[in-house]
């Protein structure tokens, strides 16, 4: 098993599967109120770089359900945010913690803070990747529908930021079929398409890129998905992205492409009224409260795994 999640890639399709078998173990403990404390003294570390509620609620509570400790560390506060490097930051943390859950922008800090630390590091988000989000999506899924693999998948929106970038690498290792549909120049990150060819082939997961909403791609979508047209970090283009996203939105002519029970997703937060209309988000096919819900249960089974 890997010592670090920083992409879904980091696992192993039967890891995956692993993964969510414990997730559905650990979330029918709590349900039944069953203590679950596999990490009784342990120590999680949180390094918020940008907002968050469910990340780090999540994390908070999980930990806490774990029978551990979190510690919320905002970037700004740390030696970090006036310039202590990110390898030595890694490396006086490793000598406290059992492992560290960062969200932060640049995707290669990341990296940087595992490859220098001795302790899991968990990527609550970058500009690049959500490997927490594409994991609890893909569980919801399984519960939804009894399997993802051999599903598909319709991404609508940004194609190009971090949920459509990990919804590539989780339709690859899950063999779904994706299809990201966004205006041109929204589309997923090369680099990433490029190294996940390999586990699409033998997951017998496809991609496909649209730039337009056409009822062929879908009319046999098990679920459609969409995100903020400006993520944290180009808020300052949210302006120019809206024109260029409106044909994009998730509202009801879309939804009338559609099979009646397609199922519909969102990692949230939701901007209403932009990527998605309201009675889209609150609709009966909408499960995007279970899929926040999940995180928790996802998480605890990442941390039990990593830091056990
Ligand atoms: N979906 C998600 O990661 O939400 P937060 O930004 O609230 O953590
Ligand atoms: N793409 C969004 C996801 C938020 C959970 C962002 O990065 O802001």
């Amino acid at each position: 098993m890997t010592k670090d999640l920083l992409s879904i890639m980091d696992l192993s399709a039967e890891e995956m599967k692993q993964l969510f078998d414990l997730t559905a173990d650990l979330k029918a403990k709590q349900k039944r109120r069953e203590p679950h404390a596999i990490l009784a003294g342990k120590t999680l570390g949180m390094i918020f770089a940008k907002p968050s509620t469910r990340t780090r609620v999540s994390f908070q509570v999980g930990i806490y359900q774990l029978g551990g400790v979190g510690l919320y560390l905002s970037g700004n506060d740390l030696q970090l945010g006036r310039g202590e490097t990110i390898a030595d930051t890694a490396k006086v943390l490793s000598r406290y913690l059992d492992g560290i859950m960062i969200r932060t922008f640049n995707h290669q800090d990341v990296v940087d803070l595992a490859t220098n630390g001795t302790i899991p590091v968990i990527n609550g988000l970058t500009d690049l990747l959500h490997p927490c989000q594409v994991l609890a999506d893909m569980f919801t899924i399984q519960e939804k529908l009894g399997d993802y693999r051999g599903k598909k998948i319709v991404f609508v929106g940004d194609g190009a930021n971090n949920m459509a970038n990990s919804w590539v690498e989780g339709a690859a290792l899950g063999g779904m079929h994706l299809v990201i549909m966004a205006p041109e120049g929204h589309e997923p990150d090369s680099k990433i398409l490029q190294a996940t060819e390999s586990a699409r082939e033998s997951s017998g997961g496809t991609y496909t890129f649209a730039d337009s909403t056409s009822s062929d791609m879908l009319k046999d979508a098990n679920v459609v998905y969409t995100d903020v047209w400006a993520s944290m970090g180009p808020e300052a283009e949210a302006a120019a992205r809206k024109a260029k996203m409106q044909p994009f939105q998730l509202n009801s002519e879309f939804m009338s492409k559609c099979k009646p029970d397609t199922l519909i997703m969102h990692c949230l937060p939701a901007h209403r009224g932009d990527e998605i209309t309201d009675d889209v988000l609150d609709s009966a096919n909408s499960i995007v409260f279970d899929e926040a819900e999940n995180r928790l249960h996802v998480q605890k089974a990442i941390m039990a795994t990593l830091m056990e």
